[in-house]
């Protein structure tokens, strides 16, 4: 059957050719924008590949430097690192997330010192690598005699940590614990050391999350059970508006959502509300099933990392937090 109508509205005339699409496109991305998680672990000898982050590794002091040089050639804005430590360093509160030469903050000196103020140095903030029960805080016992993670005998020592980590020269710390107060604490804790000038990156809306899966591997996680009672449950949506106010209203200079895919509708809302920068996690497990679906040759890797970060960032996200951050930032450049 044909039609005598013809439109005189068509918008494919916007689509006609790549010159055309990325005059008229309403997203751009800047490598500046991106921020690369990275994992430093102790009492290695050579990089280890994480098995369900393909691509991915546990650094030495050594390839840690290596690849954030290929981060920082790329134009990218920032890395976010995570200090894995021996077993035998875990215990009960953290310790060694605090200790001066830590993992974590011997990689931090180690990157502030060769890279100065070319890349951005975030440091994760949060016990969970460092305790011997994996939770992000220490644990005290209930009244029946149940471990719960406890909030306000956590703050003090995520603000030693902070201390620590801004020391050792971090330009951010990334508080992503949950626990309620926590960016306050840093905060005053930063202030009072004369680190006005480090910032935070509140994990504001984290959730409890199945997409945290490989990560775990990548930090050699000791956790048993879950973090649902300091993690956000997957079904709320008006809680992120409340911790994000809260982390705002006690200082924080910029706010983060994580997960990112399952949760854009979050970020969407986070960033209408937020007078400060909002950044999105695309977690481990967000990475992974693209990776293994790529790897089966089920769909194109490139074309779906690009459209994962571009939905991203079209949903709200100023900063995006990506394992792929490299590899866009090569692909942003041609
Ligand atoms: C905990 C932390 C986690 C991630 C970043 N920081 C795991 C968790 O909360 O269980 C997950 C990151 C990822 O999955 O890529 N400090």
């Amino acid at each position: 059957m044909t039609s005598n109508y013809t439109p005189f509205r068509r918008p494919r005339r916007l689509r006609t050719t790549p010159q055309m699409r990325n005059f008229t496109a309403e997203t751009d991305l800047n490598p500046n924008r991106l921020v690369l998680p990275m994992f430093i672990a102790d009492g290695l000898d050579a990089p280890r590949d994480i098995t369900s982050l393909p691509g991915v590794q546990q650094h030495t002091e050594d390839s840690l430097l290596r690849a954030v040089e290929e981060a920082a050639n790329a134009g990218v804005g920032s890395i976010d690192l995570f200090g894995v430590p021996l077993d035998e360093d875990k215990d009960a509160t953290g310790s060694q997330a605090v200790a001066e030469d830590g993992i974590l903050n011997r990689g931090l000196r180690a990157v502030r010192e060769r890279f100065g103020d070319d890349i951005l140095v975030m440091a994760d903030t949060c016990l969970d690598e460092f305790t011997d029960h994996g939770h992000c805080g220490v644990l005290s016992t209930d009244r029946y005699g149940h471990k719960i993670v406890d909030n306000d005998a956590t703050l003090p020592q995520y603000a030693k940590m902070a201390v620590a980590q801004a020391e050792a020269g971090a330009h951010i710390v990334s508080p992503s614990g949950m626990m309620d107060g926590q960016i306050r604490h840093i905060r005053e804790a930063l202030d009072e050391a004369g680190h006005q000038d480090v910032s935070i990156m509140a994990y504001s809306a984290k959730y409890a999350s199945a997409f945290f899966g490989p990560f775990r591997e990548a930090v050699g996680s000791s956790l048993q059970g879950d973090r649902r009672t300091y993690q956000q449950d997957p079904r709320n949506l008006r809680e992120s508006i409340l911790e994000t106010q809260l982390d705002i209203d006690e200082g924080a200079d910029m706010v983060m959502v994580k997960p990112a895919m399952p949760y854009l509708d979050v970020l969407s809302e986070v960033a209408d509300m937020s007078p400060v920068p909002v950044a999105a996690y695309q977690v481990s497990g967000e990475y992974a099933m693209i990776s293994a679906a790529a790897q089966n040759g089920w769909i194109d890797e490139e074309a779906a990392i690009m459209e994962s970060i571009y939905g991203i960032r079209r949903a709200g996200a100023d900063i995006i937090l990506t394992y792929w951050a490299t590899r866009v930032a090569q692909m942003l450049r041609g």
